[in-house]
């Protein structure tokens, strides 16, 4: 079976690849030659199926099915924590050895990681300490807008937020004092990535092989992360020796400069004091990966959903009104800013910003791969280890039997005694009291999104970073 599997399945691939590629020349738009890429992967996906390879995808849309499985233990049946082999660029170059937090398999790595940005970085007392650098990304990006509506042409308020966004992180990350052009420079190899990353699909199963067919996708994905390393190993290696200066916020990459994980290799034979002596630093590999992730992943689905909410506010100039009143109410009508103590206070803002999330989550999917030692049970079957589980968080959070209209925006629904009042509390817990999930743009479960707001808050007017 094993020598069948290697013969079979680089000769599928190929196969596959030239048919679509001929079609794809046929295709009268991109959205038709994506259907017909995503109609042959299908059916590849069902031959292998039905050749006893691999298994098919499931896709959940119930939302108590979807509590059960992500957040209740594995006796109910669910709690599975990885999630299907990653694409992203560091894991897919070294040959899934190089992991970030959003890649790694769960284990200990993937613990040490996440703990070290939500302990050290996001946790709210640590997060107060980025406040001047908060302040001076908003000052930056209000005059940027001020600066473009002044020149009479059209405001481009998406690259600005994403600008200034990003800035902020990267500011978290390396420090305030990085060059400017350095920091665009990183963003433009971000959003490369980020325009790139559906193309880098084909890697996910054999790369060595798919790596051969796809040869210039593969080349442009090294250019990118050399282009990564060229600009991030400096900035990485001058933290190393740093003297560390009392008082100052800590950076990103100091706490992974820091940071020891288990060396899992030679743990796993290890008594516990062997265990302890056998932990390693992060390599330069894994380094760049994660600075790469904090960067693009704080940024953005950020950047995205507030695109949305302003297209909402454009086309409800009621909305914009409450808004401007409740603001208005809170710190005066000329006041010149909404300082970040005020924020906790406007409903009607965090009622905008739940609905905004809610009508449009900016992550598609939440992910999952069912691992040999999970217990998985949908619809009264276990589900096989390698099957991919797909919730789909617009489908989820537009049902009709949990949302009057779902298809509306409507912000009030999250006001106190309406619909969705509370609902910030389920999201920070992924938990609906009732034991369901009415809408997850963080996801849930062990894997929720570290950057959402810190567990003891409530609010989406207090997203760590924005
Ligand atoms: C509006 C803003 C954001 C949205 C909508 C969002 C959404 C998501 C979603 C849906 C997931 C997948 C969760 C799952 O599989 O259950 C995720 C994972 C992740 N997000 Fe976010 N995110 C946002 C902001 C941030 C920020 C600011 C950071 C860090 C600076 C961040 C870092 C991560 C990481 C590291 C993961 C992987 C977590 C893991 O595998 O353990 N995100 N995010």
């Amino acid at each position: 079976m094993q020598d069948a599997l290697i013969f079979l399945l680089p000769l599928t691939l190929l196969l596959v690849h030239i048919v679509s590629r001929l079609r794809l020349r046929h295709a009268p738009t991109r959205k038709a030659a994506y259907a017909r890429l995503t109609a042959a992967r299908s059916a590849l996906q069902r031959m292998l199926h039905t050749l006893g390879l691999g298994q098919p995808d499931v896709y959940v849309t119930d939302r108590f099915a979807t509590h059960r499985l992500l957040v209740h233990g594995a006796a109910a049946g669910g709690a599975f924590s990885d999630r299907p082999p990653s694409i992203v660029p560091s894991a897919v170059l070294s040959r899934r050895r190089h992991y970030n937090i959003n890649s790694a398999p769960y284990g200990p790595l993937w613990r040490a990681v996440r703990r070290n940005l939500t302990s050290e970085i996001l946790h709210p007392s640590r997060l107060r300490r980025y406040g001047p650098a908060r302040r001076r990304a908003l000052g930056g990006l209000v005059a940027d807008l001020d600066r473009q509506r002044a020149s009479g042409g059209v405001v481009l308020a998406v690259e600005s937020l994403r600008e200034a966004k990003f800035g902020l992180l990267a500011a978290m990350c390396f420090g305030g004092g990085v060059d400017a052009g350095l920091v665009r420079a990183m963003a433009d190899t971000q959003d490369d990535l980020v325009q790139f990353f559906l193309g880098l699909r084909v890697f996910a199963t054999l790369p060595a092989v798919t790596g051969l067919i796809y040869r210039n996708r593969w080349r442009k994905l090294v250019e990118l992360r050399r282009q990564q390393e060229q600009t991030y190993l400096p900035l990485i290696d001058a933290r190393r020796d740093r003297a560390s200066r009392h008082g100052e916020a800590p950076l990103y990459v100091d706490t992974l400069v820091d940071l020891r994980v288990s060396d899992e290799h030679a743990a796993s034979a290890g008594t516990r004091r062997r265990r302890r002596r056998q932990q390693r630093r992060l390599t330069d590999g894994e380094l760049v990966g994660l600075c790469s992730e904090f960067l693009g992943a704080g940024t953005e689905p950020a950047a995205a959903a507030l695109q949305w909410i302003m297209a909402n506010l454009v086309k409800r100039s009621d909305v914009q009104r409450a808004l401007r009143k409740e603001i208005d109410a809170a710190v005066g009508a000329d006041a010149d800013e909404v300082r970040e103590e005020v924020l906790g206070r406007l409903e009607y803002l965090n009622a905008v910003i739940m609905e905004g999330l809610r009508l449009h989550p900016t992550v598609p999917m939440v992910l999952r791969q069912v691992m040999a030692e999970d217990h998985v049970v949908l619809d009264g079957r276990r589900l096989p280890a390698g099957t991919a589980v797909h919730f789909p968080l617009a489908r989820l959070a537009r049902d009709k039997t949990a949302w009057a209209d779902p298809r509306e925006f409507r912000p009030e629904r999250f006001l106190a005694g309406g619909e969705g009042e509370g609902e910030g509390v389920n999201l920070v817990a992924a938990a609906g009291s009732a034991g369901e999930i009415r809408m997850m743009p963080f996801g849930g479960g062990r894997r929720i999104c570290p950057g959402m707001a810190s567990p003891c808050s409530t609010s989406a007017t207090s997203w760590p970073t924005w």
